[in-house]
């Protein structure tokens, strides 16, 4: 069975289920390079042709550029022509005072180097503060770059409805939204993903695993203490403590391995099919470290939910406490729990 597709424009298809890239950067253990290409290239091979990176994903780009080499000198330039890779352009929030064109200029040539290509498929923008004035006239100047022909399409990353609004009406024509959004994080449905389709936004969704917590490697265990094994633990382990105790994620573990024994499917899959579900939901990025979950994909294309699995599924998420709010807000409080773990400045060499 072939992946699912979707198509963010009339000309740009994209997999339904997107393969993650930020487990490439270093922050989830040492990265064999050579591994990792042939690794992205078995995810292309299996159908799975797009690729979800950024320029802050230390190495990352790079390793794309080369999976597009190997693929073209292995398969002739046939192999290119449903590759899709998309990538983010996140400015220093030390730079967002100094914004301007030679900055974001710079940025996407850069990414067009590392990448190896002509035209960036997808560039996902992100500004890291409201309060610093600039966040439109830099998505205008990445239009700029899109009309030159340098961008196929723009979208965004982690902008709450009031801005992605704000981007639409200036005249920014967005294909994505990139949002967390997962059975522990609901933050985008509702209103948000309601201004995403008005506005021609397909969302496209990580943390659908939270970093792996919505899987049967989880299930019985024990609450885990810091330091967590890498970054995305540590990241989705605030989210699960946003949406409730210990026990009430184990009762939501406990609830999709019995949806997913219906299926005769995995808890990862059950998960990820839960979002893909949802209004607006274009696709999921799932983080790939190995093809080891691959098989683990295949589930997630054929398992449908019924109307029982959602019932059950809903009596526990009824029980949450949160994430509350908007898209990214709790995020966004740098002196927070969630703000104080990211990264503000890994772009400082343009
Ligand atoms: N825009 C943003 O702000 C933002 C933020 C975070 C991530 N992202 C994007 O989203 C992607 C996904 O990252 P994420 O942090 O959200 O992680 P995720 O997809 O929720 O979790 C990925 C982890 O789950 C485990 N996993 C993957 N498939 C599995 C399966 N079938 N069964 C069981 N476990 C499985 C893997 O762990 P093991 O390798 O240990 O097996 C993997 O590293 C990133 O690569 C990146 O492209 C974007």
């Amino acid at each position: 069975m072939s992946p699912e597709t979707h198509s963010l424009r009339k000309d740009y298809q994209i997999t339904r289920i997107i393969t993650g890239c930020w487990q490439l950067a270093g922050g989830h253990g040492e990265v064999d390079r050579v591994e990792a290409v042939n690794n992205l290239i078995a995810f292309h091979d299996a159908g799975y042709t797009t690729f979800d990176c950024a320029d802050i994903y230390t190495g990352v780009e790079d390793i794309l550029g080369q999976v597009r080499r190997q693929l073209q000198q292995q398969r002739g330039k046939e192999a290119l022509t449903r590759l899709k890779v998309h990538t983010k352009f996140v400015p220093d929030l030390d730079a967002l005072p100094r914004m301007d064109r030679a900055y974001v200029r710079g940025a996407i040539e850069r990414s067009l180097r590392r990448l190896n290509c002509e035209r960036l498929d997808l560039v996902q923008f992100h500004w890291w503060d409201y309060q610093i004035p600039g966040a439109i006239e830099t998505a205008l100047w990445l239009k700029e770059l899109q009309q030159e022909g340098k961008i196929h399409l723009i979208g965004g990353t982690n902008f709450d409805a009031k801005h992605l609004r704000a981007l639409h009406q200036a005249g920014v024509d967005l294909a994505a939204m990139q949002v967390q959004y997962s059975l522990l994080d609901e933050r985008p449905a509702g209103n948000f993903a309601a201004s995403a389709a008005e506005c021609g936004v397909a969302l496209l969704c990580y943390g659908t695993l939270a970093g792996g917590f919505l899987s049967a490697r989880w299930l019985g265990q024990r609450e885990p203490v810091e330091p967590l094994p890498n970054r995305s633990l540590t990241k989705y382990k605030l989210i699960i403590d946003e949406f409730g105790s210990w026990d009430l994620f184990q009762e939501l573990l406990a609830t999709l391995a019995s949806v997913a024994k219906r299926h005769d499917a995995s808890i990862a899959a059950i998960a990820s099919r839960y979002v893909l579900e949802q209004p607006s939901v274009g696709a999921v990025i799932i983080g790939a470290r190995s093809r080891a979950h691959l098989a683990s994909l295949e589930e997630l294309g054929r398992v449908h939910l019924t109307a029982t699995d959602l019932c059950a599924i809903k009596t526990v998420l009824a029980k949450r406490h949160g994430p509350a709010g908007e898209v990214y807000a709790l995020e966004r409080q740098r002196d927070g729990r969630h703000g104080a773990i990211m990264k503000y400045n890994l772009n400082t060499r343009i």
